[in-house]
């Protein structure tokens, strides 16, 4: 036993990723028609020692870009597939199969996590997922018994904030409808040593409540304070945290690990939405995880794991909650740092994605030659397909001029259509340009070259030969342990 605990220890120590133990990771979402090369992504996470990542799916070119990274990763079965998979067992051993068995071990990538739906109990859904949670649970857990994976492998059900509720902390309760999943779900992740996976936003809470005062949002400290008994809380990460141990508790389960599935801040797209609150607000939250301060309730106790909203922007994401919803990076699109930030994970500021293949450098913009009042009616229909959020207010490109407006709508249809020429042309409106419009903080983007992003290098990322083949063995020695029961 003492042997095997040393054996572990020395392996751990040797790991590829020394940044394995760390407490904050990123959710990766792909829902973007300008996707970096995954390999050039898991690059990205381990120049910034990230060794956490959250995925919404189980996309193969991802998967397989993380093999051999020593990146921990949460797959996610999505909404969409809980019901075929909540009823039948088959489709579940097929979807284990598919997207966990033939990636572990061997197959070199650390999943830890299943995330059985998204959100699925959201007030929004009325209850159309709530049904499949258990019977989806029950299902994937059996298949991953079959593949030899369940004590490795751990279900998560990330769950909206509104999934309770409560005037003060103390006060946190499910909402009626939701005790009795609530209750076991809590039991399953108790039994099976899993976190309760939560989503915090307190962007969300300022956003919809004109009256929220601003400073409660941050983390350096309020002026309105929230008084709760003899707590008193100071932010509404905290208070919100609180509010859920207070909801636990109540169904019998105030002891339970919680993790934070998401959390973050956009960078524009809102009022409220800009580089410096984005800022001010994930370096605040880091700061304060790193303390291990904890929160009244839980006081000296940091969350499980933290999980930012998110790695890059996707623009590509519908808008129905606010045009911020395309911006909630920490780097763009194409991996460049928004913002400096410290991870907590050893780097003072976030490094940029290299070797990024880019199209080449051109734009498409309004035809100065021609009648701008018609071009403007062309830039609807651009937009209808392009991303233009930022033209909005309360974005970068906002304000910048009525020709400006319609070349960067005819720019961003252009890049979206990996500039094919006939793209640009707008009934003549349009025109190619080799000269860079951006106009100040307002980028004109230049797609990435995604034709050749399903070349997975094999020994990719800098992990390379002793170093690689130490993580690989480590991976095995862990789920054998595990295995057997004593890690
Ligand atoms: C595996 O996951 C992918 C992506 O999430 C999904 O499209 C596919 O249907 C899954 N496989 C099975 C067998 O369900
Ligand atoms: C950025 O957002 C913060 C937080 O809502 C706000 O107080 C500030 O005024 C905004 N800054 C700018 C330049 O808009
Ligand atoms: C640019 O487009 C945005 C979004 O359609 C609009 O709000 C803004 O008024 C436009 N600006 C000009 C100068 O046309």
């Amino acid at each position: 036993m003492a042997a095997r605990a040393a054996l572990l220890a020395i392996l751990l120590t040797l790991s590829c990723a020394a940044a394995a133990e760390a407490a904050v990771g990123v959710n990766w979402g792909t829902l973007s028609s300008h996707r970096a090369p995954p390999q050039v992504v898991v690059d990205l996470l381990r120049e910034n020692r990230i060794g956490k990542v959250k995925l919404f799916d189980a996309d193969a070119g991802v998967l397989r870009a993380l093999a051999r990274s020593g990146i921990q990763v949460m797959v996610g079965l999505t909404n969409g597939e809980l019901a075929s998979v909540a009823g039948s067992p088959a489709a579940a051993d097929a979807w284990v199969s598919q997207n966990v068995s033939q990636y572990v071990g061997r197959g070199g990538v650390d999943i830890r996590y299943i995330a059985v739906g998204n959100e699925p109990f959201l007030t929004s859904y009325q209850g159309q997922f709530q049904s499949y949670i258990i019977p989806a649970m029950t299902n994937i857990q059996q298949s991953l018994v079959k593949a030899n994976l369940a004590s490795y492998v751990k279900l998560v059900v990330p769950c909206n904030a509104d999934a309770y509720e409560g005037s003060v902390p103390s006060q946190g309760a499910f909402r009626t409808e939701l005790t009795q999943i609530m209750t076991q779900i809590a039991s399953y992740l108790s039994s099976n040593g899993a976190p309760f996976v939560v989503n915090i936003y307190p962007f969300l809470s300022l956003y919809q409540n004109s009256d929220f005062p601003q400073d409660y949002a941050f983390f350096e400290g309020s002026t309105h304070p929230l008084v709760d008994g003899a707590n008193v809380y100071y932010n509404a990460f905290d208070g919100n945290f609180d509010t859920l141990i207070s909801a636990l508790s109540k169904i019998g389960y105030g002891q339970l690990a919680i993790a934070i599935g998401e959390v973050g801040w956009p960078t524009q797209g809102a009022p409220s939405a800009n580089l410096t609150a984005a800022r001010a607000f994930n370096q605040g939250l880091i700061n304060r995880i790193m303390s291990n301060k904890g929160t009244p309730l839980r006081p000296g106790v940091p969350p499980a794991d933290v999980y930012l909203f998110g790695l890059l922007d996707e623009e590509e994401k519908s808008v129905l909650p606010g045009n911020f919803e395309r911006h909630w990076g920490i780097f763009s699109f194409d991996g460049q740092a928004k913002y400096p930030l410290n991870l907590g994970l050893g780097n003072p500021v976030l490094k940029n994605a290299k070797e990024v293949p880019y199209l080449p450098s051109r734009w498409c913009v309004a035809n100065p030659a021609r009648s701008l009042e018609e071009a403007s009616n062309h830039l609807k229909l651009a937009c209808d397909t392009a991303d233009c959020t930022t033209l909005y207010y309360g974005g970068s490109c906002y304000g910048i001029g009525q020709k400006e407006n319609v070349s960067f709508a005819f720019n961003s249809y252009y890049q979206r259509q990996k500039q094919d020429p006939k793209s640009c042309d707008f009934d003549g409106h349009g025109m190619i340009t080799y000269l860079d419009p951006s106009v100040g903080e307002c980028r004109f983007l230049v797609a990435i070259d995604d034709s050749k992003s399903s070349a997975v290098a094999s020994c990719g990322g800098g992990c390379c030969g002793v170093f690689c083949g130490v993580s690989i063995l480590t991976l095995w020695v862990l789920m054998y342990l595990r295995m057997m029961g004593s890690a």
